[in-house]
């Protein structure tokens, strides 16, 4: 029996915060990987946080290089390198820079771990992900981008904040692109098991529902200069452990399509079955036509920018 081992790539806000929970929820040696520099902010992260294992109780060896050799073998592969979105840039803005910069890594990534689940973050996530996927020739379900898990916290937040109950009494879907034109689907989120539609009016949920759409930005423009990474680094988390542990859990992931939902040739955000397989199945939900008309927008806004990837 072996630890598992995650490598992260991009050793940023995100990266650097994804490694930290990780290693806080022991589930594997964490390689933090970063592109060279004049000094080693990388491998000082990896020691500062290892360093907090005596004091916090935790088994993780976190190491930080920018050398691929060293993350040889990993079981998972956290992508988040990238820059990320200052105000006034939409997360397409960012498409030609972090499409090369996923290129990138991915060639040296797959080179040293032909096996590995590869889970990507970087901005604009959905087209990021299919240029990870188109690169490394990986089988689609070992290629996974985040999104939905950190749009559902944000909505789930918002949600629990109005009832004034729980968070984790309440549940939440959000379908599509990590876009202004996401879908969150208020039909299938519940608080305690009742669904939102009996405890709020409907336009407090629509305002809600806004809020959810533009909660990155919100962010982006609190923060003054970066995007969120907090919730973003609990999301891909949350996923990783449910690919590492085998958990088989239901959580919107960003999947590639091949005529679910109507769309082909292209990763969006949709339910899925997460597990030791990475992504184990596609669910596929009964849609009203208002919310496939908007699913269908939001697949519409992907596309544009995936155009900007040829
Ligand atoms: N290889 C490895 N690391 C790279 C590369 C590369 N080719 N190019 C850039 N990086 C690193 C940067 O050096 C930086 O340390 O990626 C890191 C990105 O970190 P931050 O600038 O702190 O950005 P962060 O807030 O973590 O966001 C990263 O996640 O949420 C998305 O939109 C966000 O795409 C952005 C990404």
């Amino acid at each position: 029996i072996r630890r598992k081992k995650i490598s992260v790539i991009g050793a940023g806000f995100t990266g650097a915060t994804t490694a930290l929970m990780l290693a806080q929820k022991e589930l594997g040696d964490i390689v933090l990987v970063d592109i060279p520099q004049v000094e080693n902010p990388t491998k000082g992260k990896a020691l500062d946080m290892l360093e907090a294992g005596p004091v916090q109780g935790f088994d993780a060896n976190i190491i930080g290089t920018s050398n691929y050799e060293d993350t040889a073998d990993s079981d998972l592969v956290i992508i988040t390198a990238g820059i990320a979105r200052k105000p006034g840039m939409s997360r397409d803005d960012l498409v030609a820079t972090n499409a090369k910069v996923m290129r990138a890594v991915t060639e040296q990534v797959v080179k040293y771990s032909p096996n590995s689940i590869l889970l990507v973050l970087t901005n604009p996530v959905d087209a990021m992900t299919y240029e990870v996927f188109r690169t490394s020739g990986f089988p689609k379900h070992r290629v996974i981008g985040q999104s939905g898990v950190l749009d559902t916290a944000r909505f789930r937040t918002f949600i629990a904040q109005e009832l004034n109950v729980s968070v984790e009494d309440v549940t939440g879907f959000v379908l599509g692109g990590h876009g202004d034109d996401m879908v969150p689907l208020v039909r299938y989120s519940y608080a305690g098991g009742i669904p939102l539609e009996k405890w709020l009016p409907k336009e407090r949920l629509d305002a809600i529902v806004e809020r959810t759409r533009k909660g990155g930005g919100e962010i982006v423009n609190l923060l003054g200069n970066g995007s969120a990474y907090y919730a973003p680094a609990a999301s891909l988390v949350q996923m990783a452990e449910a690919i590492l542990k085998d958990k088989r859990r239901i959580l919107p992931a960003i999947a590639y399509l091949e005529g679910e939902y109507g769309y082909k040739d292209m990763y969006l955000g949709v339910p899925v079955i997460l597990g030791g397989n990475g992504l184990e199945q596609i669910i596929e939900l009964d849609l009203t036509e208002e919310e496939k008309k908007a699913l269908d927008k939001s697949a519409d806004s992907v596309r544009n920018v995936m155009k900007v990837l040829n």
